[in-house]
């Protein structure tokens, strides 16, 4: 079979061009080991994981191949402590929410909202991963030149061009241009997120002729077509979320597998109703109810942890009116394959698509 290989391969160590985006309740042990077994690039979402959580994934999935991967964390700022009023009013919105699930009402919030980051690089630091990408926001030059220094690989997350120059200059070795497509959150951090709803055909065209760093696409890319088109714009890789939620490995609750695979056109919107900051989901009554209530919501991630015991309760009955189906517009072309399948199924057809592209050349 013909190869697929771009410069940015070699440099992550990977044989195809593609990388599993990193979702925290999808991307287990086995699903990372499976898709970086295969010769993609599986991520741990480790945002939401303690240190010493992290430690322990990364040794499974160490114990399961030596193929790279990559430990993906959230680096937006924590919010000030959140006073009486904010947390009264956000408490109340969702307070019969969770009497209807039939849990205790829900609590104030304290901080800390979040791991400590400077922990969890720390973490980062030990395990070694071969790549390590942030989203949210950008980090202190020293810091991305220490992580680069153990051999690792950096990237991080750009929703418009004067992110990518910003990560550019930082240092990092890649830019992922998320496009408005994209499920799960936001990466902006410059500008307004409402702001930067580029699409991910001209964002990534518009990125690749504005840095001189390599460019991953991703939003919206579900097969091989979108892949070719992804590397016909000049990205070095594709990096795909949705596509990996439904394969069997995947953690993603039983309702948000089933609505990935049963959505239909346009069953996405951004919210921000589940964290505090936009993130594109499948939306569901939540989500509608909040909005059209207007309902008062913490910052984030306070507000995160605000609806997790809710969120765990409905994904634990199969409801899916109160989980968050993080999921990108593409959802609809997704597949239950197991995760080796999937990336064996998303090489094969990047190559028919850039045999049948080659064809149009008579
Ligand atoms: C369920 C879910 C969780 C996500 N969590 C993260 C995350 O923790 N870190 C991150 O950098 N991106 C995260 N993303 C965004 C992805 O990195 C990526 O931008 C997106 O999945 C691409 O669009 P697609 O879902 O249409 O493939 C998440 C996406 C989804 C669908």
């Amino acid at each position: 079979m013909a190869e697929l290989h771009t410069p940015l391969c070699d440099r992550l160590g990977i044989r195809l061009p593609l990388i599993q985006a990193p979702m925290p309740s999808a991307s287990t042990p086995e699903l990372v080991a499976a898709v970086s077994h295969a010769g993609a690039l599986g991520s741990f979402g480790s945002a939401y994981t303690q240190p010493e959580t992290m430690l322990r994934e990364a040794e499974a999935v160490r114990a399961r191949t030596h193929a790279p991967f990559n430990v993906n964390l959230f680096v937006a700022k924590q919010p000030p402590a959140i006073d009486a009023a904010a947390q009264r009013g956000a408490l109340d919105a969702v307070a019969g929410y969770y009497q209807e699930l039939g849990l205790p009402p829900p609590e104030p919030v304290r901080p800390p909202y979040a791991p400590d980051l400077e922990a969890q690089l720390r973490a980062v630091e030990q395990i070694r991963p071969a790549v390590f990408t942030f989203h949210l926001g950008d980090m202190p030059q020293e810091r991305v030149r220490r992580i680069q220094a153990l051999g690792v690989k950096v990237g991080g997350s750009a929703n418009c061009i004067a992110e990518a120059r910003n990560l550019e200059a930082l240092g990092v070795d890649f830019i992922v241009a998320q496009g408005a497509e994209a499920g799960g959150h936001r990466g902006s951090y410059l500008r307004n997120p409402y702001d930067s709803m580029t699409g991910t055909l001209a964002l990534v065209r518009l990125i690749v002729r504005s840095v001189k760093i390599p460019v991953v696409a991703a939003g919206g890319i579900m097969d091989g077509a979108g892949i070719a088109a992804a590397l016909a714009l000049g990205a070095q890789a594709a990096w795909l979320g949705t596509a990996f939620i439904p394969c069997p490995e995947s953690g993603s609750p039983r309702a948000h597998k089933e609505s990935v695979l049963n959505s239909k056109e346009d069953a996405t919107l951004v919210t921000e109703q589940f964290s505090g900051k936009p993130a594109r989901a499948i939306a569901n009554r939540f989500m509608r109810e909040m909005h059209e209530r207007a309902a008062p919501q913490l910052d984030f991630p306070a507000q995160n942890t605000l609806t997790g015991k809710l969120r765990a309760a409905a994904a634990k009955a199969g409801n899916p009116d109160f989980v968050a189906m993080y999921a990108g517009q593409g959802a609809p072309l997704s597949r239950a394959l197991p995760a080796a399948e999937l990336v064996a199924a998303l090489e094969a057809e990047t190559l028919e698509a850039l045999d049948r592209l080659a064809a149009l050349r008579g």
